[in-house]
């Protein structure tokens, strides 16, 4: 993969639009992706089911990851997850790259410089992967679907996939299937470009109005 460069934080440049950003993570119960020390043990408690992660791979043309899921991915050697899609590893900082045999290239930027280079080299349709990653990429309004893949386990504490966040970013639930094993996989979509535009407010937890006599 080549062209995938630095851009400079002040050049003001926005995707167009053309390319999806796509999430497909698995976390417990209590919405964790790892434990604090980037373990991932804790997701075996879905007894490994199949669960579409190919099927959705296959439907990627590049991979986004944050650093931090980088070096986890690096260390377990599990760099074949990705199959052969491009990586696009995000980072403010050098990275070492030369040593690993996958197609990688290191990026940094806002969320739409580095949708629109994407974009720009083609790509239609992205996996983005790491909680700060993702997060920062649904701020940006670019994340376009979320599959989320819940383990049967409460661990307490962890890396969690979502933070805080400035406003509510609203999700339109598309399917739940269950697995053997306990797992609860939920699709969602995104709405409108920050999930907060053209939405009515949801009524469904609030008070009904009381009928008043005439
Ligand atoms: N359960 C699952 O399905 C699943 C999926 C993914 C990850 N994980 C795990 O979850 C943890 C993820 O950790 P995390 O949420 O802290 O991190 P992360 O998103 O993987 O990495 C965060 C780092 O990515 C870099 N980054 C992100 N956006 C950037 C941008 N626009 N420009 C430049 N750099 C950018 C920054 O690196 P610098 O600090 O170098 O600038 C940032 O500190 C890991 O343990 C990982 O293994 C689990």
């Amino acid at each position: 993969m080549t062209g995938l460069k630095a851009l400079s934080p002040k050049k003001q440049i926005r995707s167009k639009g053309k390319i999806r950003f796509s999430v497909f993570c698995g976390t417990s119960v209590d919405g964790f992706l790892a434990r604090p020390d980037d373990t991932l043990d804790f997701l075996n408690a879905g007894e490994g089911v199949p669960h579409g992660f190919p099927e959705f791979l296959n439907s990627v043309d590049v991979v986004v990851i944050g650093r931090r899921t980088f070096e986890v991915v690096r260390d377990l050697g599990h760099f074949g997850l990705y199959g052969k899609k491009p990586v696009a590893v995000l980072s403010s900082r050098p990275l070492d790259l030369s040593s690993i045999k996958a197609r990688l290239e290191q990026m940094s930027g806002t969320p739409h410089e580095i949708a629109a280079q994407l974009e720009k080299r083609g790509f239609r349709h992205a996996y983005v992967d790491g909680g700060i990653t993702i997060q920062r990429f649904l701020l940006a309004g670019l994340v376009h679907r979320i599959t989320v893949t819940r383990v049967p386990v409460l661990i307490g504490q962890g890396i969690p996939l979502f933070g805080r966040l400035p406003h509510d970013i609203y999700l339109r639930h598309l399917s739940t299937r269950s697995y053997k094993g306990g797992l609860v996989q939920s699709e969602y979509g995104v709405d409108g470009p920050s999930g907060t535009q053209s939405r009515k407010k949801p009524q469904a937890f609030l008070p009904e109005k009381r009928k008043t006599k005439k």
